[in-house]
C-alpha cells in the first residue's frame, strides 16, 4: 500500500525504535523525566523561545495556548480555514468559553487584511490572541513568510493581543522558505509544532513561548489531563526526529512537486500545480464520482484522503514515501481516472 492520506501515517524507523528502547525515563509530571526535559530544551532552542512544554498532540498545544492567551479577553481571531476552527472540536469554546472569531483566509493562508481590521472594530469583545497557521493545511500546505508574520505581530501589538502560531508543520515552512524557524517565529508570542507529522515521530507536539507563558501552560496541561508520566519513551523519538528528520523534508517537497507535475498531465484531473509549496497536494476529479475514485485507488493499492461526497482529493508526502512510490501512484491515478471517465 502507498499511503498518501497524511504525513501523520508515517511509522517510526528501526533507528528511531532503537532510541525508544533505550530511552532514559522518569515521572515527568513531577519533573523527573530527563528525556522530556532535554526535548523541551531543544524545542525552546530551535524556536528561539525561553521555554517549551511537551504535549500529547497539536490539538492540545493549540488549546492550551488559547486558554492561556485568552484568560481575560475571551476572543481568539482565527482563520476561516484554520485547523483550530475546523478540526479541533472547538475545544477553546467548550473548555474556556472563548469565542473563535473567524477572519477569511486568502488562498495562501494569510488573512484578508481589511476584514481583520473591520472585525476588530466591530467585535464587542477585544481579542486576546490572533492565530496564524504555518504551513496552512486547508490552504494546500501554503507557507507564510517572515514579513507577513511580522506585519500581523505589529498589528496584534497595536491592539494589545498576543500572536499564536499553529506551526504543526513549521519546519516544512522554514524548508520551503529556506530560512531559520527562529526568524519565522521571533515576533510571535507562542508557537506549537508537531513531531508526529513530517518529522516522523509517533506521538507528541510542543508548545514554546516565554517562561511565564509556559509555566501557566504546564498547569493548564495538568488540568486537561495532558500530564504524561514516563513520557521519555516517546520524547526520545521526538528528539531523534528533531536531529535527523528536518533536512530530509525537502525530499517530501520534491516528491509533492513530482506528484503535482504528473497529475497536471492526466486528463480528468484538475490541479493548480503552482500552489504546491510543501508536502500537501490538493486536486480534484470534476467529472468523476469522488467516493468511487478513492475506492478504486484503494483497491489498486493507493490511499488518499477526501471529505466523503466531494471531488476534492488530498495527498501528502512523508518519510515513508519515495519518488518511486510517487511514480507508481501516478500510474494508478492515471489508469483509475481513464477507467472511470469511460463509465
Ligand atoms: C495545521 C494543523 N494544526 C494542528 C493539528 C493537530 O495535530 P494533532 O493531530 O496532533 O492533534 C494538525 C493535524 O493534522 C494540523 O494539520
Amino acid at each position: 500500500m502507498i499511503d498518501l492520506r497524511s504525513d501523520t501515517v508515517s511509522k517510526p524507523t528501526i533507528e528511531m525504535r532503537n532510541i525508544i528502547k533505550n530511552a532514559e525515563v522518569g515521572d515527568d509530571v513531577i519533573g523527573d523525566d530527563f528525556t522530556v526535559k532535554n526535548l523541551e530544551n531543544e524545542a525552546a532552542k530551535i524556536t528561539g523561545k525561553e521555554s517549551a512544554l511537551y504535549v500529547p498532540s497539536g490539538t492540545m498545544g493549540n488549546l492550551i495556548a488559547l486558554l492561556v492567551h485568552c484568560l481575560i479577553k475571551k476572543v481568539a481571531i482565527v482563520g476561516s480555514e484554520s485547523h483550530i476552527l475546523w478540526h479541533e472540536g472547538l475545544g477553546a469554546t467548550q473548555f474556556g468559553g472563548i469565542h473563535l472569531l473567524p477572519v477569511d483566509n486568502a488562498s495562501d493562508g494569510t488573512f484578508l487584511h481589511e476584514q481583520l481590521l473591520n472585525i476588530i472594530n466591530d467585535s464587542v469583545g477585544k481579542p486576546g490572541v490572533i492565530c496564524l497557521e504555518n504551513t496552512h493545511n486547508r490552504c494546500g500546505g501554503s507557507v507564510i513568510d517572515e514579513d507577513y508574520i511580522n506585519q500581523v505581530s505589529d498589528f496584534a501589538k497595536s491592539i494589545n493581543a498576543a500572536v499564536h502560531m499553529d506551526g504543526a508543520r513549521i519546519f516544512n515552512a522554514a524548508t520551503a522558505l529556506d530560512c531559520n524557524v527562529i526568524d519565522l517565529v521571533k515576533n510571535v508570542d507562542s508557537v506549537s509544532f508537531c513531531f508526529s507529522k513530517g518529522l516522523g515521530a509517533p506521538i507528541g507536539s510542543v508548545l514554546c513561548g516565554s517562561t511565564n507563558f509556559i509555566q501557566q501552560s504546564r498547569s493548564v496541561r495538568r488540568t486537561l489531563g495532558g500530564g504524561m508520566r514516563q513520557a521519555g519513551i516517546i520524547a526520545s523519538a521526538a528528539s531523534y526526529a528533531l536531529k535527523n528528520n528536518i533536512k530530509r523534508l525537502k525530499d517530501d517537497h520534491g516528491n509533492a512537486k513530482l506528484l503535482a507535475g504528473g497529475l497536471s498531465k492526466i486528463k480528468g484531473i484538475y490541479i493548480n500545480e503552482k500552489v504546491v509549496q510543501t508536502n500537501i497536494v490538493y486536486f480534484s476529479v470534476k467529472e468523476i464520482n469522488g467516493d468511487k475514485f478513492v475506492d478504486e485507488l484503494n483497491k489498486q493499492g493507493l490511499l488518499v484522503s477526501q471529505p466523503k461526497g466531494t471531488q476534492e482529493i488530498r495527498a501528502v508526502t512523508h518519510l515513508n514515501i519515495s519518488s518511486q512510490d510517487i511514480k507508481e501512484s501516478l500510474e494508478i491515478i492515471s489508469s483509475v481516472t481513464q477507467k472511470l471517465l469511460k463509465v
